[in-house]
């Protein structure tokens, strides 16, 4: 993929939309990754089929689909998605994110969800973007919380996932807090 498909760059890592040929790396990296992601996204299998109509869905004004690249090699090493964007008064959006089993635990979702959010307020004009966690997912409550995000709230058996209703926190973060915090990514 040319570099100049790159919406945004941090000094590691770039950002890019998703595109019909991801399909066979994000199919890899979700198969590796099966263990790691099942507990808290549930089973996810990414036929050809599935992924096209997440793609078809991307087209839509309320989801947006993006991959987080390794800036040296291009290779993908995240995936991050604005779900449920409001416009209007709200100018709002939720986040949907992972990383994979040989890319976790590097900086790089830190680093590329930063891109995501510096390209959501200045590209997309949103305001605040949230992410609903469940409560022990502590992988995912350090990342929002480097990046600023704030703990609003409870929601039990908001989603369900592995055959239960499973409680999340909500977290969000507007664009006034995201530019007060000292990330080197964020503004
Ligand atoms: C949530 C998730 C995306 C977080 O990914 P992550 O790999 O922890 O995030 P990062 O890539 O930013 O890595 C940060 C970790 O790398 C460590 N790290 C190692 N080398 C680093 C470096 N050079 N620079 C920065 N951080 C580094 C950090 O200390 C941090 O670990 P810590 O949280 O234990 O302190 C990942 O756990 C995941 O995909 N989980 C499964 C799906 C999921 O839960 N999605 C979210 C649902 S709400």
């Amino acid at each position: 993929m040319a570099t100049s498909s790159y919406l945004l760059q941090g000094p590691r890592v770039a950002l890019r939309r998703v595109g019909r040929e991801d399909h066979a790396e994000l199919s890899v990296l979700q198969r590796e990754s099966a263990e790691m992601l099942r507990r808290w996204l549930g089973t996810r299998e990414m036929t050809v089929e599935a992924f096209e109509g997440s793609l078809e869905r991307f087209e839509q004004p309320t989801r947006k689909g993006f991959v987080i690249c390794l800036r040296d090699t291009g290779a993908i090493v995240g995936g991050v998605n604005i779900n449920n964007i409001v416009r209007g008064s709200l100018q709002c959006g939720t986040l949907g994110y992972t990383s994979y089993a040989s890319t976790t635990g590097r900086g790089y979702m830190t680093e590329g969800l930063g891109l995501v959010l510096q390209f959501a307020l200045d590209q997309l004009e949103l305001h605040r973007l949230e992410a609903n966690i469940q409560p022990d997912n502590t992988a995912s409550l350090n990342l929002v919380k480097r990046l600023g995000f704030q703990r609003e709230g409870y929601s039990a058996a908001f989603q369900f996932i592995n055959d239960e209703w499973r409680d999340h926190e909500r977290w969000a973060v507007t664009a006034e807090a995201v530019r007060k915090t000292n990330h080197p990514i964020v503004r």
